[in-house]
């Protein structure tokens, strides 16, 4: 067997990681960019008797993946390819691992079985369904699935080793990053995996929450998540995810805005001078040129959003729309929110954003719509709603 360059530490006695690293992409979901690149983790288990895969790599990755396995065993010996998640940066190399382990069988969910015979075209005879609190046994290596519906997708699952209690949560505990093979090896590891929360699972913190508190009894040694660095320390994480999923805020605003000719950044510009005298921890977003993970990860555990955007063409200026849709689609546990906006010859936007925060959570607690920049009793009227929204956020 020719012997390729590939890095397969051992994580653990018998567990091995032939995950891949996607150094150069910059962008996930068309949508959310990577400065550091991602991985895709996938890690091997040997037992005596058995071994098992658990989830695959990005399309474009298969052989990288094949050549890893080669270097402990013959992948068409692999018997179980486990599917904690299908959505394809994990599962995409589902056809090519099945077709080279001929006598492999997959295992998922039973809503995961119906997306591996649609996305992957899996014969149902090769898949096996688990449910919650279902074992493997590998020889000495016992796996068991823990039922963790919508982190992020309704198919999910996650893994745990017993023998060596390592929980393989796929996407959950994530991020985005492909540096580092383990979590004390990256410096800068919780603000990524605060961005990767933000921008994944924040929407679906509840299901978060209860996830962990299936886990809460489990031994966890090794926390192994299917992007970004490997736990050796699992607490660092937990502590965190156990805050994010509980949607505890700060005394902080998040300031979303963009602004034509400046009328509306004056505006942006009066409130959050105001917050900071109020002893209002700010962080501002020009939605024109800001990183939208950024955004993400400072929706986290804001408290306000203060929304600035202003009318153009009867309505939102698009890239202000589109930084509104973002706030409202994530979910974020904001509770208060403010809205500013200038107009050139006739308004629109602000009604537009009340139609886009009317549905979530966020208290309104003041608006300002104004024709042009702003005149010191505009400028008066702002201070005043920067007082009142400073005062909601120490409430
Ligand atoms: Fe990393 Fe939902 O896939």
């Amino acid at each position: 067997m020719e012997m390729k360059p590939y890095a397969v530490p051992q994580i653990s006695k018998d567990v091995y990681w032939v995950g891949v690293k996607d150094w150069n992409r910059r962008l996930f979901d068309a949508l959310i960019p990577l400065p550091q690149g991602t991985t895709y983790n996938a890690y091997l288990v040997k037992g005596k008797e058995k071994s098992a895969l658990i989830d695959t790599v990005n399309p474009g990755f298969e052989q990288e993946l094949v050549g890893k396995i080669e270097q402990v065993m013959k992948p068409g010996d692999l018997d179980y390819l486990i599917m904690n998640h299908a959505e394809p940066d994990h599962a995409g190399s589902i056809p090519c691992i099945m077709e080279l382990a001929k006598k492999a069988t997959l295992v998922a969910t039973e809503k995961g079985a119906k997306m591996a015979q649609v996305f992957y075209r899996v014969p149902q005879e090769r898949i096996r369904t688990v449910k919650e609190g279902d074992t493997l046994d590998l020889g000495g290596k016992t796996l068991r699935f823990v039922d963790a519906p919508w982190l992020h997708w309704p198919e999910t699952m996650f893994t745990y080793l017993v023998e060596n209690k390592i929980l393989f949560p796929c996407d959950f505990f994530g991020a985005h990053t492909a540096f580092g093979l383990y979590d004390d090896e990256v410096g800068e590891l919780i603000p990524f995996a605060k961005r990767y929360f933000g921008e994944i699972m924040m929407p679906f913190r509840n299901m978060g929450k209860k996830a962990m508190e299936k886990v809460a009894g489990f031994q966890i040694d090794m926390i192994a998540p299917s992007h970004g660095p490997v736990y050796k320390n699992p607490e660092r994480i937990l502590e965190v995810y156990r805050s994010w999923t509980a949607g505890e805020t700060r005394n902080k605003a998040i300031v979303v805005y963009v602004s034509m000719w400046g009328s509306t950044e004056k505006m942006i510009k009066i409130v959050v001078e105001t917050l900071l005298s109020e002893g209002v921890e700010v962080c501002l977003y020009n939605v024109a040129n800001a990183d939208l993970g950024e955004i993400a990860k400072d929706l986290v555990d804001a408290r306000a959003v203060v929304l600035g955007v202003p009318t153009v063409l009867g309505g939102m200026h698009p890239v202000g729309l589109h930084g509104a849709n973002l706030v409202k689609a994530l979910r974020p546990p904001l509770k208060y929110g403010v809205v500013v906006s200038s107009y050139g010859w006739g308004g629109g936007a602000l009604k537009q954003a009340a139609e886009i925060l009317g549905p979530t959570k966020i208290e309104v607690t003041g608006t300002l719509e104004i024709n042009g920049p702003p005149s010191a009793e505009d400028q008066q009227k702002l201070i005043g709603i920067a007082k009142q929204l400073a005062a909601k956020i120490r409430e």
